[in-house]
């Protein structure tokens, strides 16, 4: 973190180093508000609308009236936030809590204001060469909830599934809910199978990814095969190709599965989608 590295909390701008919410949060409490990631390329939002979009159908799934925080001036405090950092290629993180009661209670106060954190936050992403060589993944039960599809930051779940792939060595956590694959931990999930490029369709056990949608987007565009359907255990040991996509990383090939091996190196599917996704990205404005 740079020494004058700005947030907005509020409706201020504040130094990060400095900036702070209440212990009575329900964020902090209760885990009881939602998020979204917004890349910055070439200093500008990416796939901005949608994640506004996903993050007004977060607050509505969790009974936050999405228009106390989310007006026409939304979209104007991120960009104030990326010119104040000078951020170029960056992460803005989107926190929104229902805010701190009175006392520590589950039962909310239904007039409760809502906490408003935007901060940014340095990733690296793989490079070209990690990429090429693909990454290891494991299986997991999904044992989160059933309402997937709310970018919220109880996280807990996801947290011990991804903390589980990383003690093993591995990139990513696949998770199968009764035999088939909804998502992974922190990322969705596609395979390849001959040349038809497949994931799972949208439903309450997945997050709709906008990375997904960026994908599906150039997809189409270069009328590539494209399936939205139900993965298999069976299917994902038996795919051509697999990777998983997020705003951190587009394009994540997998090609080892626990010790079993899906390809030597990246596919040419998957390779195919990073080269279109890189340089979508190095031409956005
Ligand atoms: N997570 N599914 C889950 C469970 C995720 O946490 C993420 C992203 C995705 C991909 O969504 P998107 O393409 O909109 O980034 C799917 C990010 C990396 C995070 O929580 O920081």
């Amino acid at each position: 973190m740079s020494e004058s590295e700005i947030v907005y909390i509020n409706g201020q701008f504040q130094p990060k180093n400095t900036a702070k919410i209440s212990i009575l949060d329900r964020g902090f409490l209760f885990g009881d508000g939602v998020y979204e990631l917004i890349p910055v390329y070439n200093g500008n939002p990416f796939y901005i609308e949608n994640h506004i979009e996903r993050l007004c159908s977060s607050l509505e799934l969790i009974n936050i009236d999405s228009s106390k925080v989310v007006d026409n001036n939304f979209s104007h405090i991120i960009s104030d936030l990326i010119k104040k950092n000078s951020y170029i290629d960056h992460y803005i993180y989107v926190h929104i809590s229902r805010g701190p009661d009175s006392k520590r209670n589950h039962v909310f106060n239904k007039k409760s204001n809502p906490t408003i954190v935007i901060m940014g936050e340095n990733y690296k992403p793989f490079e070209e060469s990690e990429i090429k060589l693909g990454k290891k993944a494991i299986i997991e039960e999904d044992y989160r909830w059933l309402k997937s599809n709310i970018k919220s930051t109880s996280l807990l779940a996801n947290v011990m599934l991804k903390n589980h792939a990383n003690d093993n060595n591995a990139y990513e956590a696949l998770l199968l809910r009764e035999g088939q694959l909804t998502e992974g931990s922190a990322s969705n999930v596609f395979i390849v199978k001959d040349d038809v490029i497949k994931t799972p369709k949208l439903s309450n056990k997945l997050l709709p990814g906008i990375t997904r949608k960026f994908l599906t987007d150039l997809i189409e565009e270069n009328s590539l095969r494209f399936s939205e359907c139900d993965i298999s255990e069976s299917e994902l040991f038996d795919a051509d190709e697999i990777f998983c996509s997020s705003s951190t990383n587009p394009v994540v090939p997998i090609v080892r599965i626990n010790n079993e091996i899906i390809s030597d190196t990246a596919g040419p599917v998957s390779m195919g989608l990073y080269y279109l996704a890189k340089s979508f990205i190095t031409n956005f404005k």
